[in-house]
């Protein structure tokens, strides 16, 4: 159960906001990082009814089924290609310590167990005149959401499926811990080096839907800011900032 009490136990002094139901963690997050809010406070619900997901999708879960939070960040603007890997290592490491195997990224920073979605990472940046005023690192974790049925049956996965009974709380202090210690070294090879490490497809056919179309190819490399490097059907290298990948 998440609680107030509960995240006071486990979250200790760490500033945060628990609501039962909010549109998007991440609307709550980016007001008070405008509003002060100190770095590493976390927003957190049982419920959010407009979550907001990658490439303009919506992202759902019934209540009381998801893990749901937004990290308040200051970043220097140079890292910011770097925030959205610190949110992916930490929830990686975060399950692997949880004793599962399989775990794995699927470029940019979905989370996957063998192969199936169980996290997807939102960080929102805010602007002032050209300055960057901060950073809400926003996460969904599938914990015990029944796919059974549903279109994402066969891709998406919860951690329950796994290691039944988790406690939400307990998985935050864990996972805030881990977003603490990596986003405080947002520029480290080491960032990158286990970011790389834990992306699946490299080496392997993809086929990427981006903006200008879809790239089919082998994915052979990621550059340190994060592009994705192909190369299509022609031997050609094609760089991908943004996209959804599949395997090809
Ligand atoms: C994706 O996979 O497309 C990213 C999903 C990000 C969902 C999280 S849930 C907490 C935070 N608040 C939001 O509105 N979105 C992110």
């Amino acid at each position: 159960m998440l609680s107030v009490e509960r995240l006071e136990q486990t979250l200790d002094a760490r500033p945060f906001q628990y609501l039962e139901t909010t549109a998007s963690t991440n609307d709550v997050a980016m007001r008070w990082l405008l509003d002060g809010a100190p770095v590493g406070s976390i927003v957190t619900a049982n419920e959010q009814v407009q979550g907001r997901g990658r490439l303009g999708r919506t992202w759902y879960a019934p209540p009381g089924t998801a893990l749901m939070l937004s990290y308040v960040l200051r970043p220097a603007v140079d890292d910011l290609p770097y925030v959205g890997m610190a949110g992916a290592v930490a929830v990686l490491e975060t399950i692997q310590a949880l004793g599962m195997s399989g775990v794995g990224l699927k470029w940019p920073n979905d989370v996957q167990i063998d192969g199936r979605k169980v996290c997807g990472i939102l960080p929102e940046a805010t602007w002032q005149d050209g300055t960057l005023l901060g950073v809400v690192l926003g996460i969904g974790i599938n914990v015990r959401i029944d796919f059974a049925g549903t279109a994402f049956a066969h891709t998406a996965i919860s951690l329950e499926q796994r290691v039944p009974s988790l406690d939400r709380a307990e998985l935050l202090a864990q996972l805030a811990e881990r977003l603490d210690a990596w986003t405080a070294r947002l520029s480290a090879d080491e960032l990158f080096e286990r970011w790389r490490a834990g992306l699946v497809m490299l080496g392997r056919p993809v086929s990427i839907a981006t903006v200008t179309g879809t790239i089919t190819g082998t994915a052979e490399a990621v550059e340190r800011q994060g592009a994705l490097v192909v190369r299509d059907a022609h031997g050609v290298l094609q760089r991908v900032i943004a996209g959804d990948i599949a395997l090809g």
